[in-house]
C-alpha cells in the first residue's frame, strides 16, 4: 500500500541513505528524485562501506528495483564508476533503471560550475562543483540534453552542436578560458550512451504499476529542505527541489499517491556550504559534534557546520512538506554531551520571532533562543526498542517531536541498519 516520501528536513546529510537503506529491504521500487551527485549517501551494509553519489540507495534491496528518476540530473561517468564498483563488490545491479528524462550532467556544467563559483569571491554558494546549478539552469531554458538523447546518436549530434556553440562562446568570451573540443566530448558520450543503454527507459510506468499492485515505493530524496531553490536559504542552495512536493514532480506521481512523508532530522544540525545557519557553533561544542559525528561532507570532504537543533526551522520544515512522521538520526552522537540546547525561537532585532524568515539577510541576522536540557551521559547504541533509551534520551527525543510537531517513527543510533529503534511502524 504505501508509497513513502523520505525527505531531508534540515541542510542534507541527515542520513537519508541509511533510512533508505534500511526501509528498502521491504520495498518494491525505490525512486531517486531530485539533485545530482552533488548528494552523498552513506550506507553501511553487509556488503560493506559505500558513499552513493547518484545510485538509490535502494540498490542494496533483495528485491527492490532501484530507478534514478527524471528529476536527477546525472553525470553518466560518474555513475558508470559507481555501477562498477558495485558490481565489484557484489552487488546486484540487475533491477536498476534510469528515466529517459533524465537530464545529463555535460562537461560545461561542471567546468562553469567552478567558473561562477570563481566569479562570485566572497559572495560564493559553496557548491560542490559537479555541474548541478548549470545543469538544471539548463533544463529550465530548454538548452538540456536527457539520457534519452544518448539512445538517437543523430539527435544528440544536433543538439550538442547547437548548444556548446554557445557554451564555447560563453567559455572564450566571458570567462576566458579554453573552449570544450565537440567531437571529443561526442564520442565520449556516445560510449557512455552505449554502456547505459539497457538501463535506460520510460520510468514513470514501472512506479505506476507497482503502485496499482499495491507495493512499496519509497521517493528517496537528496539533500534538505534548507537547500530547496524556494524555500531554502536563496541563493545559498542547490537547484532542484528536495522537497515532498519535489517528488512527485521528479518521479512522475500525482500528490495524492505519496501515503507517507517521512521527514529525517538529524538530532542536532549540520550545514556544508555557505549561507545562514541560526544554530551554528563556532566554539569548542561545533568542534565537539564534528569530530564525535565525523561530519565531513561524503562529496566533497569540507568540514560540516555543527549546531543545536534549530525546532524554529524544524516546524517550518514540517509544514512545507506535510511530514506524516519523523526520523530522528544520529542520536547517538549525543550520548557524551552533559548539557543539551534546542533553539525554540529567533531574537530578531530586538524582537522574539517564532517564524523562519524568507529574507535570508534578516536570517543572518537572528540570534537563537535556547532551551537546555541535560544530556542522557549514556551509551544509546545498543538500544532497539524506544523504553531501552535512557529517559532523558526519551524525553528529548519528545521534545523534538513536540516542538517539530509530528511524531517519530525512527530512531537511528547508529550507522549500521540494525542501530535502530522503530517508536512506532511507518506504516501498518
Ligand atoms: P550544489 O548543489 O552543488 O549547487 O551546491 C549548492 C549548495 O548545496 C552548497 O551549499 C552545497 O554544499 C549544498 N549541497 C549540495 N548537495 C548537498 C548534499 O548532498 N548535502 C549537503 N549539502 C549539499
Amino acid at each position: 500500500m504505501p508509497v513513502i516520501a523520505v525527505i531531508g528536513a534540515q541542510w542534507g546529510d541527515e542520513g537519508k541513505g541509511k533510512i533508505v537503506d534500511l526501509l528498502a529491504e521491504e520495498a518494491n521500487v525505490v525512486v531517486r528524485f531530485s539533485g545530482g551527485d552533488n548528494a552523498g549517501h552513506t550506507v553501511a551494509n553487509q556488503f560493506g562501506l559505500f558513499k552513493l553519489h547518484l545510485v538509490p540507495a535502494g540498490i542494496f534491496s533483495t528485491r527492490a528495483t532501484a530507478i534514478i528518476g527524471n528529476g536527477v540530473v546525472m553525470n553518466p561517468g560518474v555513475l558508470i564508476s559507481e555501477l562498477d564498483d558495485l558490481n565489484q563488490r557484489g552487488v546486484d545491479t540487475s533491477r536498476f533503471f534510469i528515466s529517459d528524462r533524465a537530464h545529463l550532467v555535460m562537461p560545461y556544467h561542471t567546468l562553469l560550475d567552478g567558473l561562477e563559483e570563481e566569479s562570485r569571491g566572497g559572495k560564493a554558494i559553496g557548491t560542490t562543483r559537479k555541474g548541478i546549478g548549470p545543469a538544471f539552469a539548463d533544463k529550465a531554458a530548454r538548452m538540456g540534453i536527457r539520457a534519452g538523447d544518448l539512445l538517437e546518436k543523430e539527435v544528440f549530434k544536433e543538439r550538442l552542436h547547437h548548444i556548446l556553440k554557445q557554451k564555447n562562446a560563453i567559455l572564450t568570451r566571458v570567462y576566458g578560458v579554453e573552449a570544450l573540443p565537440e567531437a571529443e566530448i561526442f564520442n565520449q558520450y556516445c560510449q557512455y550512451g552505449e554502456r547505459l543503454a539497457p538501463y535506460i527507459l520510460e520510468t514513470t510506468w514501472l512506479i505506476s504499476e507497482a503502485i496499482a499492485r499495491g507495493d512499496i515505493v519509497l521517493l528517496e530524496g537528496a539533500q534538505g529542505t534548507f537547500l530547496d531553490p524556494d524555500f531554502g536559504t536563496y541563493p545559498y542552495t542547490t537547484s532542484s527541489s528536495p522537497l515532498a512536493g519535489g517528488a512527485c514532480l521528479g518521479a512522475g506521481i500525482g500528490p495524492t499517491q505519496i501515503n507517507q512523508v517521512l521527514g529525517v532530522f538529524k538530532a542536532y544540525c549540520t550545514r556544508v556550504g555557505s549561507g545562514p545557519m541560526p544554530t551554528e557553533l563556532t566554539d569548542e561544542t561545533g568542534d565537539l559534534i564534528r569530530e564525535q559525528a565525523q561530519e565531513y561532507g561524503t562529496t566533497t570532504g569540507r568540514a560540516r557546520r555543527c549546531g543545536w537543533f534549530d525546532a524554529v526551522a524544524a516546524r517550518f520544515s514540517t509544514r512545507i512538506n506535510g511530514y506524516t512522521k519523523l526520523a530522528i538520526t544520529r542520536l547517538d552522537v549525543l550520548d557524551n554531551m552533559p548539557n543539551l540546547k534546542i533553539c525554540t525561537g529567533y531574537e530578531l532585532d530586538g524582537k522574539t520571532i517564532d517564524y523562519f524568515p524568507s529574507s535570508t539577510t534578516a536570517l543572518e541576522r537572528c540570534r537563537p533562543i535556547y532551551e537546555e536540557l541535560p544530556g542522557w551521559m549514556a551509551p544509546t547504541t545498543e538500544a532497539r526498542e524506544f523504553d531501552q533509551l535512557p529517559l532523558l534520551a526519551r524525553q528529548y527525543v519528545s521534545r523534538l517531536e513536540e516542538l517539530a510537531g509530528c511524531p517519530a517513527s525512527i530512531i537511528s543510533v547508529g550507522m549500521r541498519r540494525e542501530e535502530t529503534v522503530f517508536k512506532t511502524p511507518l506504516w501498518e
